[in-house]
C-alpha cells in the first residue's frame, strides 16, 4: 500500500454564512460549522484511504473567532497521519475579507475517521507522509493525540500512554 502526502487527500470547502445558520448574535451556529469540518474532514479520509469512512472521533476543537453573518468561510482539511485503520484528520477554517480578500484564521480541529469495509469492519489505510514544516509537526504529535483520545475514550489504560507519559516524565 503506498503511503501518500497530506496533499494529496486536501479537501477546500467555501461557502457562506446565511441567515438561517446564525446564532442570536448573528455569528455561525457552532454546530453548523462541525458538521461541515465534519463533511470537509470526511472527503479528505476517503481521497486518503479511497475506502468508506466514518467519524469515530472528534479529538478537538477550537472556536476562536466568531464568524459573522455573510463571511465566506473555507474549510480545509487534511490527512496528518494514519495508522492502521483510522486517520487523523487536520482541519483549518478560514474567514475571507470581503474587500481585500486577505484570509484570516478563525478556527481549526482535529478530527479521527476510520475506514471501514461494506460490513462496517475497520480496514487498513496507507500511511501518511508529510512534506511541510507544518505537516511534519502535526504528523508527529498525532501519536499523542490518538492516545488521549483513547484514554478518555476508555480504550486504553494511562500505563499504556506512552507518549503522554513522556510529556511529563
Ligand atoms: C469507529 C469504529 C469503526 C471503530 O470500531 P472499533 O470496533 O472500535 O474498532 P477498533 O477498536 O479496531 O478501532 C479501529 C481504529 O479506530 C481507532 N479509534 C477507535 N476509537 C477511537 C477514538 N475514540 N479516538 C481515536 N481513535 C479511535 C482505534 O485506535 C483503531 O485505530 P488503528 O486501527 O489505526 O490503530 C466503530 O466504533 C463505529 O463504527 N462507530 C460508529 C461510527 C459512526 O457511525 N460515525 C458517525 C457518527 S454519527
Amino acid at each position: 500500500m503506498q503511503a501518500k502526502t497530506p496533499e494529496q487527500s486536501k479537501t477546500t470547502m467555501t461557502d457562506m454564512v446565511l441567515p438561517s445558520e446564525t446564532n442570536p448574535l448573528n455569528n455561525l451556529f457552532g454546530g453548523e460549522l462541525l458538521a461541515r469540518m465534519d463533511r470537509a474532514a470526511s472527503i479528505a479520509a476517503r481521497r486518503h484511504s479511497r475506502r468508506i469512512v466514518v467519524t469515530a472521533s472528534v479529538n478537538h476543537v477550537a472556536f476562536n473567532r466568531a464568524v459573522p453573518l455573510g463571511s465566506v468561510v473555507t474549510v480545509e482539511a487534511k490527512v496528518s497521519r494514519a495508522f492502521n485503520t483510522s486517520m487523523e484528520i487536520y482541519i483549518d477554517v478560514w474567514m475571507e475579507d470581503r474587500e481585500s480578500g486577505a484570509r484570516t484564521k478563525a478556527n481549526e480541529a482535529i478530527y479521527t475517521f476510520v475506514a471501514v469495509d461494506e460490513t462496517g469492519r475497520p480496514v487498513k489505510v496507507p500511511e501518511v507522509t508529510p512534506e511541510t514544516k507544518l505537516e511534519k509537526e502535526r504528523f508527529d504529535a498525532a501519536l499523542r493525540r490518538k492516545q488521549l483520545s483513547l484514554l478518555l475514550a476508555g480504550k486504553i489504560k494511562p500505563d499504556d500512554a506512552t507518549e503522554l507519559k513522556a510529556l511529563f516524565y
